[in-house]
């Protein structure tokens, strides 16, 4: 610190704040690395109107009119609230946030950070807002611990209580989000900064398919490879709302956090609210650095566990396959073709337990169906195993059916308000919410789960969740705490998850919500992979996968082959494209893998040998998108994956609908050591990585709709 500024360095960027006359703290800087800071802003500091400040920490009530970081309201009524810098601590490494998911250091890590401190004397109030700094990740996080310290009220009510802002100078930026529905998860969508807010948020109690909890702001022509980027990622699964409001003066704050509406906490004297935290990544060079730039932290200080490093296995699952209807001869069928073919894990999906034939009981009862299992779990996942593959079972242990022996014992367990029957109209998937905001609720899903998985040879969880949250309260908490609800359910999952993952360390868990809908950085805390959408069709995974990749590791993406005509639009493709679609991920296939035709079974096994050889480069490796399906009328798409040590690569390319006059086949290559030479397997061709990145690889394709091919690169001197 020179004087009252901070310098926050990592190897690339810099993040720069002042504290002005006024002992107010304002943001100066946040972009490409400075060596060092010696120039402060007399503007900043003779400023008095706090609207006219970037400020690091903003309230409301003294004179700053934009969207505040933080809403407090006293005893007394008063919600005037004011920060004032008060002091700072730098420490090494980085404090664990209680209860909450966080990216971390490790031992020996060159992290460190800083917190500093914000009151509001008048209010008794204060603001740690804590900064840790990755240099060698390239990355900043950042969160804010309010606290009462009780000097003028006995509690205090937090109307919003965001992870972080930011004021940027400038309004010429773009706001990239990431949004859809389900089965049509992370479209990418840009758009030009205008005055006023602009927003995307969740009050569905899940961080959801429609708006993921990321937001990029792109500088002028940023693209992919070039310009200005800055990304904003929160570790939350809950309600979220990331906001972009662009003022009178041609600024931009970013504000990001839990989703203040209908939220509310109260703090009692001496006590904090911790806030999730959120990851700041700068690039200069475009969309694609900042992807890479979070996909190696994540796999490296977000994702924990035996399988982090572990090249996942191949899974093969019955949902496709079967829906509800089948019996243990039929999985066992689908398991042994599928091993045949090389498959590593076999997935029993929904419809196990209690009497599930539809979707409308037994959620809750975590007990065999022995009609359709009628020599037990244990004994099925026993043949699994003797066939050489591991086990896998589904679970969307939150829930609870209304015809379940669950329901019928507790039936105050689900989440409701007071006096008014939960979702009286209408039950979405027929089905209840359990309250995890109780720590009732909350052992006995730990009891639960933990019996079946303790019971038989289980190698792997998919932990579903196929609804969004209505009638949100709980019976439990006083009026005045109702507003707690949604933060509290998401506190009560993350206890679990920390619970059974860490008693089961073992076992590969992955994360689904009716395929995407909780595909955010706090889930990929504890499992360390999400089923990517419910829709498996290849064209629509093309762009699905795009944008979940803006930010989400590759192996973070389950990805599956699944039967045509697919089962959600009905599309007819290729074997050999769903193949290399899925590939692009953590590969599988949801199918009847006793319904291949000979032809089809060569295919097949020829794509798993093959996804064996280039899983590392995959799943570890960096990713370098070549074409966006988003550009050229988005009939092609392109990525190419590279080693750390750019000794290996894989491409793949693919056409939706042929072209008559198609352009020029050569796609520019990315990633590789410009002085090395590759050798392009199976084709006899060998190039510099110079040619194949200025020049490009000729693609031997031949036209057709829904093609693919890919190429693995190998380097030889
Ligand atoms: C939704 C998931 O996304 C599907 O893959 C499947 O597991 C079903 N739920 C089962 O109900």
């Amino acid at each position: 610190m020179k004087e009252k500024q901070f310098h926050l360095q990592t190897e690339k960027s810099s993040y720069v704040m002042m504290v002005n006359a006024k002992g107010v703290l304002c943001h100066l800087y946040y972009g490409e690395r400075l060596n060092t800071v010696t120039i402060g802003s007399t503007q900043i500091d003779r400023e008095t109107n706090l609207d006219n400040l970037p400020v690091e920490c903003a309230v409301f009530g003294t004179g700053d009119y934009r969207i505040p970081t933080v809403e407090v309201e006293l005893e007394n009524g008063s919600m005037v609230n004011e920060l004032r810098y008060k002091s700072y601590q730098i420490m090494e490494g980085k404090p664990k946030i209680s209860g909450l998911p966080s990216t971390y250091a490790e031992e020996g890590d060159d992290v460190s950070t800083l917190v500093i401190t914000l009151e509001d004397e008048h209010a008794g109030f204060e603001a740690d807002l804590i900064y840790s700094v990755f240099p060698s990740y390239n990355v900043i996080t950042r969160r804010i611990r309010y606290r009462n310290i009780g000097t003028n009220s006995q509690t205090i009510q937090l109307h919003r209580a965001l992870s972080f802002s930011i004021d940027f100078e400038q309004d010429n930026y773009e706001l990239l989000q990431l949004s859809g529905a389900w089965a049509r998860e992370k479209t990418v969508y840009r758009r030009v900064l205008v005055p006023g807010i602009q927003e995307i948020d969740s009050k569905r109690g899940i961080s959801s398919a429609v708006q993921n909890p990321f937001l990029a702001l792109l500088g002028e022509h940023a693209s992919e490879d070039a310009g200005e980027v800055y990304g904003f990622n929160l570790v939350y699964s809950g309600n979220f709302v990331g906001s972009v409001e662009v003022d009178s003066n041609h600024r931009t704050r970013v504000a990001m956090g839990i989703n203040p509406f209908q939220f509310g906490w109260e703090i009692g004297m001496s006590q904090e609210f911790e806030t999730p935290e959120a990851v700041l990544v700068y690039s200069n060079k475009g969309l694609g650095e900042m992807s890479r730039t979070y996909h190696k932290f994540y796999r490296e200080r977000l994702c924990r566990g035996t399988y982090q490093f572990k090249e996942r296995p191949i899974l093969i699952n019955n949902w496709e396959a079967t829906y509800f209807q089948f019996t243990e001869e039929k999985l066992l069928e689908i398991a042994a073709a599928g091993k045949e073919l090389g498959m590593e894990l076999f997935v029993l999906d929904d419809g196990w337990f209690g009497h599930r034939d539809l979707d409308d009981s037994s959620l809750g009862d975590w007990t065999t169906d022995y009609r359709k299992l009628p020599n037990g779990l244990a004994s099925l996942a026993n043949k699994v195993e003797e066939l050489g593959m591991k086990f896998g079972l589904w679970f969307e242990p939150e829930m609870v059916s209304i015809d379940s022996k669950l329901y019928e014992a507790h039936p105050d367990w689900c989440i409701h308000v007071p006096e008014r029957a939960p979702q009286s109209t209408m039950h979405q998937r027929n089905q209840l919410i359990l309250d995890l905001s109780r720590q009732d609720v909350c052992e006995y899903i730990i009891r639960s789960v933990s019996s079946v998985l303790a019971s038989s040879k289980i190698s792997y969880v998919k932990w579903d969740m196929n609804r969004s949250m209505t009638d949100c309260g709980s019976i439990t908490l006083d009026a005045k705490n109702q507003r707690e609800f949604s933060h509290r359910y998401v506190l009560g999952l993350y206890y679990i998850l920390e619970t059974i993952t860490s008693s089961f360390p073992d076992v590969l868990f992955e994360s689904c919500c009716s395929g995407g809908g909780r595909f955010d950085p706090g889930m990929l805390y504890y499992m360390p992979q999400t089923w990517t959408s419910d829709d498996t069709d290849a064209v629509e995974r093309i762009k699905i996968q795009y944008g979940t990749s803006l930010v989400y590791p590759p192996v973070t993406m389950g990805c599956h082959v699944s039967a045509c005509p697919n089962h959600q639009v009905g599309r007819m493709t290729s074997l050999k494209m769903r193949g290399d679609v899925a590939m692009c991920g953590n590969f599988g296939y949801e199918l009847d893998a006793t319904k291949f035709t000979q032809e089809e079974k060569k295919q097949v096994e020829a794509q798993i040998t093959f996804y064996k050889e280039i899983r590392h480069i995959v799943q570890f490796g960096e990713l370098y998108r070549l074409q966006s399906p988003y550009d050229r009328e988005g009939n092609e798409a392109a990525y190419c994956y590279v080693t750390e040590d750019k000794a290996e690569a894989v491409v793949f390319w693919y056409q939706i609908l042929a072209r008559p006059a198609s352009r020029l086949t050569r796609l520019k290559l990315e990633g590789l050591n410009p002085m090395l030479k590759y050798q392009i397997v199976g084709t006899g061709v060998t190039a510099y990585g110079d040619e194949l990145m200025k020049l490009g690889l000729e693609r031997f394709v031949e036209n057709g709709d829904f093609r693919s091919e890919h190429y693995v690169l190998k380097a030889i001197e």
